[in-house]
C-alpha cells in the first residue's frame, strides 16, 4: 500500500512526467509485426515511435498507476505512428487518457464493435473495461502526447490485438488522416 501522499507534474514541453520512475522506448524494431507493411517497417528499425514516462505504485487492489505517453509524428509506409495497443487482463478494469498537446485517434476494440474517438489538449476518453485500445498520433508535425491513469490491478494483454485485430487502421492522406479497413 502506498503509505505516503506523493506528486508527480505533468512537463508539456517535455513530453514527460515529472516524479515518473520508469522509462520506456517503443521503436519501429519492437512494433514490426504490428505494422502493416513489415518490408518499410525492416528499413526503419531503431527510429523511436514513442516514449512512455510512468510512477509506478504497489500492484494491490484501490491503487492507480499514471503516465504520459509521447507518440512522435511519423509513418511506416504511409500508416502513423502509433502504440502497440492492449487490452487489460483484468477486464473490469477502465482508464482515462487526458490529451496534452497534439492531435491524435483512439481506437477501441470490444468484439466486433469499433470506435475512433479523437484525442486533444484538455480532453478525456473513458475506456471502459474490455474494450483494447490503441493511440495514433494523426499529426505529421508535432507529438501526441496524452496523460493515462488506471487502476493498479489491470494487468496487461498485448496478445487480445492478435486474437481480435482493430477493424482499422489510420494512414496519411495529404494533412490529415483516413481510416482504412482491415481485412
Ligand atoms: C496503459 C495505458 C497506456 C499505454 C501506453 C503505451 O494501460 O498503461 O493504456 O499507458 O500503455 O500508451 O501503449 P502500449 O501499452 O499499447 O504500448
Ligand atoms: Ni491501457
Amino acid at each position: 500500500m502506498t503509505e505516503k501522499p506523493f506528486i508527480t507534474r505533468i512537463v508539456p514541453e517535455e513530453f514527460r512526467l515529472d516524479g515518473a520512475d520508469s522509462l520506456s522506448i517503443t521503436t519501429v524494431k519492437d512494433m514490426a509485426s504490428i505494422f502493416l507493411s513489415k518490408s518499410i517497417a525492416a528499413t526503419m528499425q531503431d527510429r523511436i515511435v514513442y516514449r512512455v514516462t510512468k510512477r509506478n505504485v504497489p500492484l494491490e487492489s484501490g491503487e492507480l498507476l499514471q503516465c504520459i505517453t509521447e507518440i512522435l509524428p511519423g509513418d511506416c509506409d504511409g500508416e502513423l505512428f502509433m502504440t502497440k495497443g492492449h487490452g487489460h487482463s483484468n477486464s473490469a478494469c477502465a482508464e482515462i487518457y487526458l490529451g496534452i498537446s497534439g492531435r491524435g485517434l483512439v481506437l477501441l476494440q470490444r468484439g466486433n464493435e469499433f470506435q475512433a474517438i479523437e484525442l486533444e489538449k484538455y480532453k478525456s476518453v473513458y475506456i471502459p473495461g474490455g474494450w483494447n485500445h490503441r493511440t495514433v498520433n494523426v499529426s505529421s508535425e508535432a507529438p501526441l502526447v496524452f496523460y493515462s491513469i488506471w487502476p493498479a490491478q489491470s494487468g496487461y494483454d498485448y496478445d487480445a490485438i492478435f486474437r481480435n485485430p482493430f477493424s482499422k487502421r489510420v494512414f496519411k492522406d495529404g494533412s490529415s488522416y483516413k481510416l482504412v479497413g482491415v481485412q
